[in-house]
């Protein structure tokens, strides 16, 4: 049994249908990517299993179904989500925004740990504790968000392009601290990203988007290699 398990699920926005039928797996521990163009569904697959949006079929968190349920209880299951454009609040300071990380959790003790660890990760945020979350850059305000999720002690993050209009550089630091939250905190990843070259570099497995459907999947060294799908999925 893989930690997460989509099953045919379907879901839009009112009348309009933006998911047929996606079935996708993440085992304990792996790191997942989603691929796709821009509109073929990525962000919408993130809500379904976040309860951001209505869907059928069927979600799955460690053999748990999540149909019908909140949001809160999603993340109290283990799920943290780092959504598109980050959701960090910006008329909060650095250390308010990490609070809303840790602010379900019990194990005080535990909580003090994980914010060391935090803070090893991304040095930056010590340094600006105190301030408005709005004087970070892009690169900073990624890390806020992915320290944040990391402050929720999930068992799986959920993550929505956190390459976006990020310089390269900043880039391979954030991936790079990314891939040690999975190797060495054991958190398994689904990872959403327009950079396919980037996202098969991290990930074990892949799927791609084409309008709602699974076009293609397979391991990540699978769908580098094969050249057809790397020309029409993959853009290089
Ligand atoms: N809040 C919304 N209301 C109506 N349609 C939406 C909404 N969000 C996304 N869509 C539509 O759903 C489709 C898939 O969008 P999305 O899941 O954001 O794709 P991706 O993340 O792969 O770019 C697009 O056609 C988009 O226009
Ligand atoms: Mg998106």
């Amino acid at each position: 049994m893989a930690l997460l398990e989509l099953e045919e699920v379907r879901a839009g926005y009112g009348p309009t249908s933006v998911l047929h039928g996606v079935s996708l797996s993440v085992p304990e521990g792996q790191i997942v990517s989603l691929l796709g163009a821009n509109g073929a569904g990525k962000t919408t697959t993130l809500r379904s299993i976040t309860g951001g949006v209505h869907w059928t079929g069927d979600i799955r968190f460690a053999g748990r179904s999540l149909r019908r349920m909140h949001t809160e209880d999603v993340v109290r299951c283990g799920i943290a989500h780092v959504p598109e454009g980050r959701g960090i609040l910006t008329e909060l300071t650095v250390d308010e925004n990490l609070k809303l990380g840790s602010h379900l959790r019990r194990d005080g003790a535990a909580v003090r740990k994980d914010y060391d660890r935090v803070f090893e990760y991304f040095p930056v945020l010590r340094e600006r504790r105190g301030l408005s979350a709005s004087t970070l850059s892009g690169g900073e305000q990624q890390m806020l968000a992915l320290a944040r999720a990391f402050l929720m002690k999930p068992r799986l993050m959920l993550l929505d392009e956190p390459s976006l209009g990020l310089a390269p550089l900043i880039v391979r630091a954030i991936f790079e601290i990314i891939r040690t939250i999975n190797t060495e905190d054991r958190v398994a990843v689904l990872l959403v990203e327009q950079n396919a070259r980037l996202a098969l570099e991290m990930s074990s497995d892949a799927y791609v988007l084409e309008v709602g459907r699974v076009a293609v999947s397979g391991t990540s060294s699978e769908l580098k290699g094969n050249d057809a799908v790397r020309r029409s999925y993959l853009g290089y």
